[in-house]
């Protein structure tokens, strides 16, 4: 497994080392769909603007899928719909629609959306190591230490055997769905967005203390890379 740190100047710089990986999986895919998981959270809302910005139509292909490493059970127009910002700050923006973007459906019952949107990673996805398997896993990180929707008090969903769970926000008790540790540790490219000297703490006590109570701690490149695209405030606490 590799791990690989980088540390940018700004969202500009992270959007377009993000750009020319999707060109360069592109080049790279024989014609074959490439299955990229967004996530929700502050800095990928804020490159999500630069890619349509400064990208636009570069990054349009109907071989890009797009889909959630984890979305809230809401209505897609929800400001707290994960789906909902990325569709308009970048996706529809450049031309994309329902046959390329795969969202979790919030507004139906959670526990049956699950098992549908489980379904239907199954019926996209190239099978590595009996699992479905990513080209790209984009993943924020919680104060808390937890990713996707992987909250520490839930931190058996790393072993779940299922690829989806219904996850259950510790605090405002808000219903989410997340792809589960197994499926997550099984992409080709993860890669956790963390900036602002908020995330410092926690970037120290999972890249370099490895503490173990945090789901983060258990995000692994089992089945390729894994990066860390952090900026100079949230990698003040580790040795680079
Ligand atoms: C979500 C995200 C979540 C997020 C982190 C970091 O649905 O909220 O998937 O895992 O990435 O909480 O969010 P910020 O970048 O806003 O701190």
């Amino acid at each position: 497994m590799n791990q690989e740190i980088k540390i940018f100047n700004n969202t500009e710089e992270i959007a377009t080392e993000f750009a020319l990986l999707m060109l360069n999986l592109l080049k790279n895919a024989d014609g074959k769909p490439i299955h990229i998981a967004l996530s929700g959270g502050s800095t990928p809302k804020a490159m999500f603007k630069v890619l349509n910005e400064k990208f636009g139509t570069q990054l349009y292909n109907k071989q890009f899928h797009f889909w959630w490493g984890d979305d809230r059970c809401v209505p897609p127009t929800h400001d707290e719909s994960n789906y909902k910002w990325a569709n308009e700050l970048w996706l529809q923006s450049i031309g994309y629609n329902e046959k390329n973007i795969h969202r979790v459906k919030g507004e139906n019952n959670s526990e049956e959306e699950t098992l549908r949107y489980e379904k239907e990673i199954q019926n996209h996805l190239p099978i590595e190591n009996n699992l479905p398997t990513f080209d790209i896993m984009l993943l924020g990180l919680g104060e808390d230490g937890h990713t996707a929707s992987i909250f520490p008090y839930q931190i058996d969903f790393l072993n779940s055997k299922n690829i989806c769970e219904v996850a259950t926000h510790p605090y405002s008790g808000q219903k989410r769905i997340t792809i589960t540790g197994q499926t997550i540790n099984n992409s080709k490219n993860i890669i956790f967005l963390a900036t602002g000297a908020k995330k410092a703490e926690k970037i120290h006590e999972v890249v370099t203390l490895k503490k173990k109570n945090l789901p983060a701690t258990g995000i692994k490149a089992n089945n390729g890379d894994l990066f860390w695209w952090i900026d100079t405030e949230s990698a003040s606490m580790i040795n680079t």
